[in-house]
């Protein structure tokens, strides 16, 4: 068993997760009907990481003979005005959930809960790729967004992302 407020937040953190992915399925969906194909890729695959990071969460709370109830996703409420905007409100997406995972390391760290501790450390590390991931898109377009054949040699690179699993896998 783990200590209930830690608990809390780890099963919080499933729904934002889960929300994770939805919004970036909402950023796929949006980049497909205005045509980017590439940019959809990237933010389809986007989301199938974070369904994979709620899935960790709810697998370590499973793990600690912790009862999981699954609350409601919200709805992504982002509105976007040109395809700049998306990578926008993915960084500070990302800069948020940072804020959360450190919320429920702390709290770990507070009780010497070394064990959700140690858990913790991949998403800890994978924050910062997030991040950066999140900044170089930002970067990228604002070098190539605006010609529309540098626009479209960017695309097609987005459009050669693949998934692979976590590399965080539990027993
Ligand atoms: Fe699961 Fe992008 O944080």
């Amino acid at each position: 068993m783990l200590d209930p407020k830690v608990t809390e937040l780890l099963v919080d953190q499933i729904n934002k997760e889960f929300y994770s992915a939805y919004l970036y399925l909402d950023f796929s969906n949006y980049y497909k009907d205005i045509g980017l194909d590439g940019f959809a890729n990237w933010y389809m695959i986007q989301a199938q990481e974070e369904r994979d990071h709620a899935l960790l969460f709810l697998q370590y709370l499973q793990n600690n003979s912790e009862k999981v109830a699954l609350e409601a996703i919200a709805k992504p409420d982002k509105t976007y005005h040109s395809a700049k905007d998306p990578l926008i409100y993915g960084l500070e997406h990302e800069e948020y959930v940072t804020s959360l995972i450190h919320t429920i390391y702390g709290a770990a760290y507070d009780i010497k809960d070394f064990r959700t501790m140690q858990f913790l450390d991949w998403f800890v590390k994978e924050q910062g790729e997030e991040e950066k991931n999140a900044h170089d898109m930002i970067t990228k377009y604002d070098l190539f967004g605006n010609d529309p054949k540098s626009l479209y040699m960017l695309d097609q690179e987005l459009a050669g992302r693949t998934y692979t699993a976590p590399s965080l896998t539990l027993d």
